[in-house]
């Protein structure tokens, strides 16, 4: 059984509305995922909710329902979101799903028999906001908290400890060694610089349950339940475990069912947001390799977007609905541009007018624009029969193929656009170049016609295969218009020559009609 090529996205809070953000890491991920299965790597892609803690429980009891039947009705709704946004996951996990509780029990059953749990009073300050602790540091400098962590409660109880300082000197090596494991480079510094510069605290892992009771129960101690992100970050591991992956289910002392079909721990890309760094690189490699599970390859983390310059924000009215943008604009259109406009990295700016121009100029006038006049020209000119294979363009495809599939496979989605758009671009110039329409009426030039043909429909055929993991339908429209059997999400489809003279193409129809032209 070969392991899957392994792929998180973070799990979105039950309790929020689904926004751009949420809609861009899901985004992003598909595209990783769907870029690997292209290439032949068997996939295994999650992602999921959120539903436990204090903020939940606090905002079902406001509504006079109970926690799961709030749960379930918002998983409704962002079972729809995803299902809009086209995700290819292969599994959605609920953290209140019986099989994600009973792993997460196990596990801690499992920490704390091996000593690395204690009960101890606990004094100190708590975002319910943020589902985190803070600590005096996290002060401003006149004592009060900053509005981000919102309401700040002060506590005073006893918990259970995880020891998550012994593992510091542990973890800083880990990450020297393994440059990979945080990318990009400034987050991984941002992570060492902060080990580096401060004692690890440990961490309470639990809430009493006579104060917090929507949680997971602490299986040694039933006074207790689950510190929310400690249930959380399990997701990871415990559907992979559930599932009978045999590395994850080992490292909770079991052996895997006969004929079990998965395999995929560790993980090979967790993607996340910026914002959620110090859990994943710091909190969850602790917990695995106390655990004694290995870990995951890459932590990979995004920035966030705002919208004309300032803070997403629900209050404030300063929000992008993505299900509307896809209402009106399309969902290729929209995975296109958000994969395209930011790369992972850096924080990226949502503007109306910036996607409009994009659409226009990248979509409307560049992909679609080559295969409508492809299409239209092979069938005005040669009745759609595919004329005699010419490979003029062909090094320049190659070109463009191999720089799209390196960078998929280097984790830039936003990269592999760019390089499929240089045979966007140059297969575009090339019609300036030969000039067909004038070629068409010179007998003389018929062969010359039939090559410039030839090596527009073959260069919209391997643009298929290069944009698919990015605009999926477009690329099977593509496919579709030109009749070509097989997959354009497979990328042995890329190679030149694939389109055999003689075959019939199908009627040109618009990939993205020209919005700017079209009345409201
Ligand atoms: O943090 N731009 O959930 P969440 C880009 N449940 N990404 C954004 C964003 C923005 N403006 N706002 C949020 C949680 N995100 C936890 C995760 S994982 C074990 C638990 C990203 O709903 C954010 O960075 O607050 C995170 O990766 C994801 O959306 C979910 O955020
Ligand atoms: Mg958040």
């Amino acid at each position: 059984m070969d392991k899957r090529f392994y792929i998180t996205t973070a799990i979105d809070y039950v309790n929020g509305a689904p926004h751009l953000g949420h809609a861009y890491e899901k985004v992003v991920a598909d595209v990783l995922a769907r870029a690997r299965r292209s290439l032949g790597q068997p996939v295994f892609f999650l992602t999921g909710l959120d539903e436990h803690g204090q903020k939940v429980q606090q905002a079902a009891q406001e509504l006079g329902q109970s926690p799961q039947t709030y749960c379930d009705g918002l998983a409704v709704q962002w079972g729809e979101f995803v299902r809009t946004l086209g995700l290819s996951h292969d599994d959605f996990v609920r953290t209140t799903d019986e099989r994600h509780r009973k792993i997460v029990a196990t596990l801690l059953d499992r920490l704390h028999a091996t000593g690395h749990f204690y009960k101890s009073a606990y004094r100190g300050f708590y975002s319910v906001k943020e589902e985190t602790f803070l600590t005096e540091k996290d002060r401003n400098p006149d004592g009060t908290w900053d509005p981000q962590w919102g309401v700040v409660q002060e506590l005073v109880e006893e918990n259970w400890y995880f020891r998550l300082g012994e593992h510091q000197a542990w973890l800083i090596d880990h990450i020297e060694k393994h440059p990979e494991f945080v990318q990009p480079a400034h987050r991984r510094n941002e992570v060492l610089g902060f080990l580096r510069s401060q004692k690890l605290e440990d961490l309470c892992i639990s809430r009493p349950a006579s104060r917090l009771s929507w949680g997971i129960p602490l299986p040694f101690d039933p006074g207790y339940v689950t510190y929310v992100w400690f249930d959380a970050l399990v997701n990871y591991f415990s559907i992979p475990a559930a599932l009978g992956d045999p590395t994850a289910v080992a490292a909770l002392g079991g052996t895997a069912p006969a004929g079990s079909r998965l395999s995929a721990w560790p993980a090979d890309i967790h993607l996340i947001g910026k914002d959620i760094l110090k859990f994943h690189a710091v909190y969850w490699p602790i917990m695995l390799h106390a655990l004694g599970a290995p870990l995951p390859k890459t932590i990979l983390v995004h920035g966030w977007w705002q919208k004309d310059g300032a803070k997403l924000s629900k209050s404030t009215g300063n929000v992008v609905d993505p299900l509307a943008i896809i209402g009106e604009w399309g969902l290729d259109a929209f995975r296109y541009y958000v994969v395209r406009e930011l790369g992972i990295g850096p924080d990226g700016n949502w503007t109306d007018e910036g996607f409009r121009v994009r659409y226009n100029s990248e979509l409307a006038n560049g992909l679609g624009n080559l295969l409508n006049r492809a299409v239209n020209m092979l069938n005005k000119y040669r009745a759609g029969v595919v004329p005699a294979a010419d490979g003029t363009l062909a090094v320049e495809a190659n070109a463009a193929t191999e720089k799209t599939q390196s960078c998929y496979l280097a984790n830039d989605p936003q990269g592999a656009l760019i390089a499929a758009w240089e045979l966007v671009n140059r297969a575009n110039l090339f019609v300036e170049e030969t000039k067909p329409f004038h070629l068409a009426k010179d007998p003389n030039q018929s062969a010359r016609l039939d090559s410039v043909l030839y090596n527009l429909v073959e260069c919209c055929r391997i643009l298929a295969v290069l944009v698919q993991p990015v605009m999926p339908a477009t690329a099977d429209k593509i496919f579709a218009q030109l009749k070509v059997c097989g997959e354009p999400s497979d990328w042995r489809q890329s190679i030149w020559g694939g389109l055999a003279p003689g075959h019939q193409v199908g009627a040109p129809i618009p990939l993205f009609p020209r919005k700017d032209l079209v009345p409201k």
